[in-house]
């Protein structure tokens, strides 16, 4: 049979690693909605940095199902809310023993994807941190340079971490196995706790959240983040969870986060996979989480206003 590796998602993420991963000259195939099947056909356009010249680079593009796509190798790179909802879509053409790589935000949408899958097929979760955004749909811009750390979520087969990090690290990314996989999607979801919603609500690039004016707010989400990893068992992330937040403000400083984006383009936003997985955890822990649960409801009422 021969290789390929399925990209489900044509946001900024999925054409990062559809083009990387072509480009070695890998087979990729992406699955997309039929409405953007005919222009992905036309290639996609890579810029290695802003500065950079796009490159060109071709893929197979399917947007419906049929008995001759079997999917053994899937990246799965929809925003959280989407991720079940457009597997089920492809679920037909998994092979038995397929292994499945998640890329997204936040926790929540991974348990909703391993619920429908065999215990034979394998489900991988990542945690990514590479900065890109789409200057038009079609055209990907790497404008950071970041790592994807994955591991196992769910499933039978013990070397698929490796072996999709081994696919990713010939392509050029940097990615790494980190076992168990949970307590980094947790410092993740922590971060974007805490930049994703008060950059969107306040309608401010990350780097603002540096400023004095934010930081009694960041302190305060941490704390709170701290209650519930203490409950859970959770590290605190290695020179603590303010300093980590404060160093992805600053390092992503001219970043409009994605929940920013997300509300000013009018759509719905990943804050039921980020706050709203922490608040879920804290109620069942009996905690209150005042300021987060204040920052929720702003951004629900955001999304509804756009
Ligand atoms: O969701 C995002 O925008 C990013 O994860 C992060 C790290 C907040 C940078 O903008």
């Amino acid at each position: 049979m021969e290789q390929v590796i399925y990209v489900l998602g044509a946001g900024s993420l999925g054409l990062l690693y559809a083009t990387r991963l072509a480009r070695t000259g890998k087979t990729v195939c992406l699955l997309v909605k039929p409405s953007h099947a005919l222009a992905l056909n036309l290639g996609i356009t890579l810029r290695e940095g802003e500065a950079d010249l796009a490159k060109r680079v071709f893929v197979r593009v399917r947007s419906e199902p049929s008995s001759e796509i079997k999917i053994q190798q899937l990246i799965l790179a929809t925003k959280a809310g989407q991720a079940a909802k457009a597997l089920k879509n492809w679920q037909a053409c998994l092979t038995d023993d397929a292994e499945i790589l998640m890329l997204q935000n936040g926790m929540g949408s991974q348990a909703e994807v391993a619920d429908l899958l065999t215990p034979q097929q394998t489900l991988l979760a990542a945690s990514v941190t590479e900065g890109a955004y789409l200057e038009k749909p079609g055209a990907v811009v790497h404008a950071g340079k970041g790592k994807t750390q994955l591991g196992r979520w769910s499933g039978a087969a013990k070397n698929a971490a490796a072996r999709w990090t081994s696919r990713l690290t010939i392509a050029g990314l940097i990615a790494e196995v980190v076992e168990p996989i949970r307590p980094v999607l947790w410092h993740k979801l922590a971060v974007n706790s805490v930049i994703n919603p008060l950059t969107a609500v306040n309608g401010i690039e990350n780097g603002a959240l540096a400023s004095r004016e934010y930081k009694p707010q960041v302190e305060a989400l941490c704390a709170e983040l701290l209650q519930v990893f203490k409950r859970l068992g959770i590290e605190e992330p290695e020179g603590g969870l303010v300093n980590r937040v404060e160093q992805v403000i600053l390092s992503t400083a001219a970043n409009r986060s994605s929940m920013l984006q997300d509300i000013t383009a009018g759509k719905k936003t990943e804050i039921d996979y980020i706050t709203g997985t922490l608040l879920k955890a804290a109620k069942a822990l009996k905690l209150e989480l005042k300021t987060h649960q204040t920052l929720y409801s702003a951004v629900k009422e955001a999304e509804q206003r756009e």
